[in-house]
């Protein structure tokens, strides 16, 4: 009688067979003479009969009183039943153990509001629908070290506290560092990452980046995990077809095997299945041209919003890029199309759907006096750049990069209406607790 995972038995590995699981109720009902126990372990959730007959009565009145996230250790035949939640039930033959939970367990079936489940969150992450997406998270991120470490990139890391900002001054979190008010949370590894290209070549990190965002939205959080890639030798054309890939590699792996998941959360896995690199590619201005033809009017220039991000997704049934910002919409690193310098070689990846910006990112400044013009006018103060500015005194090469937002890849694999359930413990504008 082994000991076997839940989701081995979902997945047909041991039909007809008696087995052993191990794990959490978080839901129970009776009727008649038979009682029906949802089991939840860390790989999936399996209905649970006893009928009444079937242990003795003592056994069965206990577990009819069992209190909701008591942990139970039973003994059963694997059935396939196609009534049962996920096609296979376990049938009960033997209670083995059962160590009981307190009553009182605050989550219950009837619905409950955003902020109480906010508050419970602590308890909220053992929900069905929790433990399938954060079990794709560990996927996307399984997947995308894969696909980086089979193209020669090599993980790496920079400090979380700095001193000069990324990605402007607005959204920096300061902190107070020994006394000192100039330090800051990081917002990108970027610039860091255009030091380690030099002695590492292609590199990648997973790591938190931090951005005070004052909006309440449905797409931000103050601290979320950014897949940063940077690499030398290449320009923007290079880069996108690593996004491409990348995207592609991590949305084909979550399909061929999470797939019970996907579907549990309302995605259809042949929809990622499908999607080929590379994907279609339109300019800022060809952007504006489609938004236009809609009804939406942006200034040139103008930086997109929501209220044009998300109509535009709307014309694509798979993730695609809009290149060549103008200048004064991206950062000062950013460099100026030599063909039309008012634009930069820069891209972001929109997701479809209504889901919008995922990646973003483009081709460096590798010039000297090009950077510190910039820095310049973008009225920064060359002197918090001074490390930043060597790189291009001493080997300076063409180079590229981007961010990908983890949880916003997440949230638009998954469907999910909120970018806060695409990581356990979200941190916003209202939350940093529990
Ligand atoms: O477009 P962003 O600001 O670009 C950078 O930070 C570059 N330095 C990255 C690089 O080239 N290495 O951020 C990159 C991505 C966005 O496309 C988005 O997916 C995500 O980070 N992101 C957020 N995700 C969740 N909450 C927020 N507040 C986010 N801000 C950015
Ligand atoms: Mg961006």
């Amino acid at each position: 009688m082994p000991l076997v995972d839940i989701a081995s038995i979902l997945d047909g590995e041991h039909d007809g067979e008696e087995v052993t699981i191990r794990g959490w109720m978080y839901n129970h009902r009776s009727s008649g003479g038979i009682q029906f126990l949802m089991v939840r372990d860390g790989s999936g959730v399996i209905q649970c009969t006893l009928p009444r007959d079937r242990v003795p009565e003592e056994t069965y009145k206990r577990v009819e009183k069992l209190p909701l996230e008591s942990v139970v250790e039973l003994k059963g035949v694997v059935k396939v039943d196609e009534r049962a939640p996920n096609g296979r039930e376990l049938s009960i033959t033997e209670v083995v153990n059962l160590w009981e939970a307190q009553p009182g367990y605050p989550i219950t079936r009837k619905r409950h509001g955003v902020d109480f489940l906010l508050d419970h969150r602590h308890l909220y992450i053992r929900d069905p629908k929790m433990q399938a997406i954060l079990r794709i998270r560990s996927k996307v991120l399984e997947a995308a070290r894969d696909w980086l470490r089979e193209h020669g990139y090599t993980e790496t890391h920079s400090p979380s506290f700095i001193t000069a900002a990324c990605e402007g001054g607005s959204t920096l979190f300061s902190v107070d560092y020994f006394g000192r008010k100039d330090v800051y949370l990081t917002q990108s590894w970027q610039l860091y990452a255009e030091a380690l290209i030099y002695t590492l070549g292609k590199i990648y990190t997973i790591a938190p980046s931090f951005r005070a965002e004052k909006s309440r939205t449905r797409r931000h959080l103050a601290e979320y995990w950014h897949l940063e890639v940077e690499e030398p030798w290449t320009d923007l054309w290079g880069i996108m077809k690593v996004g491409d890939e990348l995207v592609t590699h991590i949305c084909h792996r979550v399909a061929e095997e999470m797939s019970r998941e996907l579907k549990s959360l309302g995605r259809d896995p042949k929809e990622l299945l499908r999607l080929e690199p590379p994907y279609p590619r339109i300019t800022y201005d060809e952007a504006l041209e489609i938004l236009r033809k809609d009804g939406i009017e942006l200034e040139w220039g103008d930086d997109f919003g929501w209220r044009e991000e998300e109509p535009l997704t709307r014309h694509f049934d798979t993730p695609f890029w809009v290149t060549h910002f103008p200048i004064g919409v991206k950062a000062f690193y950013h460099k100026p199309d030599p063909k039309r310098p008012e634009v930069t070689l820069s891209a972001d990846m929109l997701a479809p759907e209504g889901y919008g910006e995922i990646i973003g990112g483009g081709q460096r400044i590798d010039d000297y006096e090009e950077l510190l013009t910039r820095i310049v006018e973008e009225g920064l103060n060359p002197e918090d750049y001074s490390w930043y500015l060597d790189l291009r005194k001493w080997g300076s090469v063409p180079h590229s990069g981007f961010g990908l937002g983890v949880e916003r890849l997440i949230m638009w694999i998954c469907h999910l209406d909120h970018i806060r359930d695409a990581i356990p413990f979200p941190r916003d504008v209202r939350r940093v607790f529990p």
